[in-house]
């Protein structure tokens, strides 16, 4: 691969700006899953044991440019001190006279984080002055944040080009991780793609379609899908907006030897909430005041059937609202027939995005599975084989 990696830069006594993606869920200010966190601690803790001093750089949720305290890096410091062992010192901003002085200060041994990159507007746009306000404060940038790589923003691709750069721990072990079990995929393969909405996944959507063999799609989506092919969804979530667009990727699928797997049966309930009362019907059968929050058993049957016949799978997204009981039964289900074929050999399996890996963990399947990325967006772009900016930038520079 065409970049440095940590091995490759002199270390020693040098201020390392690590990008980072610690963007994290918090629920009333505790982190509810630390995974992202656990896996910067290599980087980090390399980089100190050879005598550097990381400066980390990251963003968190959307801020859109705006100074929002509920959205400040400060209070992941607890988590952070206790995944590396070490103490973290903090900056109220990524630039500027106190982000200086705080990195000029900065003793071997000693983490610094730096305030939210996206409280400034500049950061999404790219940024040249931003990017190199930053890029002062270190002498060498490393980027570990494979999950934000889809993004060319300040802080993932313009400082790449300012400071000797190179590909931390964890964006080493996911590209290759990923190239390793995705770049020659062994035939057939299935995507799950699922989640809220279609238009966010549209592209991916129909470029999967020449991707795989089968493409399996769960969630909110899949009601988008059902509408398209002239189902009632009561009150289901969809967006009726885009049925057309819908009717053309799967028309698209037909003419291009992929079959499109939506659910045949569905779970409905008449509110969102957990254990409302509910029942599985035909999905064209769910009625004007019902919503479909999860897929049906024989819905299950259908997917696990051809993850039994598929060597590859690849996941990103739940299959119903698996966040609240007992509709998160479809997304568990599936997911414990893929651990349990991985688990015997028979199949390659790479999950990624957050609610995915939230809902792997709950359900124990995350840990048999071949791989799971800290990534959605990124991993998602990767597959489809988009360039990920994050990853470009670091090209080039071996
Ligand atoms: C993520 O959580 O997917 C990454 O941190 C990227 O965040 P973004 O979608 O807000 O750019
Ligand atoms: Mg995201």
């Amino acid at each position: 691969m065409g970049w440095k990696t940590l091995d490759d830069m002199d270390l020693n006594g040098k201020r390392v700006l690590v990008r980072v993606d610690i963007n994290v869920p918090v629920v009333d200010g505790v982190v509810t899953d630390a995974t992202r966190i656990q896996r910067i601690v290599p980087s980090v803790r390399d980089i100190l044991s050879a005598g550097g001093k990381p400066i980390l750089l990251a963003h968190f949720g959307r801020p859109g440019g705006e100074r929002r305290e509920n959205l400040s890096l400060k209070q992941l410091i607890p988590t952070l001190e206790a995944a590396f062992g070490t103490e973290v010192l903090f900056a109220a901003d990524c630039v500027g006279t106190e982000a200086d002085l705080a990195a000029e200060a900065l003793k071997p041994g000693q983490v610094l984080l730096l305030e939210n990159t996206r409280f400034h507007a500049a950061e999404t746009k790219n940024d040249a002055d931003l990017a190199a306000g930053m890029a002062k404060l270190g002498d060498i940038y490393c980027n570990d944040a494979f999950s934000a790589a889809h993004r060319a923003h300040s802080s993932t691709e313009a400082i790449a080009r300012l400071l000797p750069a190179c590909a931390g721990r964890l964006m080493q072990a996911e590209l290759e991780a990923l190239e390793g079990a995705l770049g020659a995929p062994k035939r057939p393969v299935t995507a799950v793609v699922g989640g809220a909405k279609v238009s966010t996944k549209l592209e991916l959507l129909g470029n999967l379609i020449d991707k795989v063999e089968y493409l399996v799609i769960g969630g909110g989506m899949a009601n988008t899908f059902l509408v398209a092919k002239g189902l009632n969804v009561g009150k289901s979530l969809a967006e009726t907006a885009m049925k057309d667009t819908a009717a053309e990727i799967l028309a698209k699928a037909e003419t291009s030897g992929c079959t499109i797997v939506l659910p045949t049966d569905v779970v409905v309930a008449e509110k969102f909430e957990a254990n409302a009362p509910h029942q599985v019907l035909p999905a064209d059968q769910c009625p004007e005041d019902g919503m479909i929050l999860d897929a049906g058993p024989d819905s299950v049957s259908a997917i696990t059937e051809i993850f039994g016949k598929s060597q590859t799978l690849i996941w990103n997204g739940p299959l119903g609202a698996f966040e609240i009981e007992p509709f998160d039964a479809a997304t568990n289900a599936a997911a414990l027939k893929a651990a349990a074929l991985t688990r015997s050999g028979q199949l390659v399996s790479v999950a990624g995005g957050g609610d995915t890996v939230a809902a792997l963990n709950a359900s124990g399947a995350a840990k048999d599975f071949s791989y799971i990325s800290t990534a959605g967006g990124a991993f998602l772009e990767w597959m489809e084989g988009k360039t990920l900016p994050g990853v470009a930038a670091l090209e080039g520079q071996a």
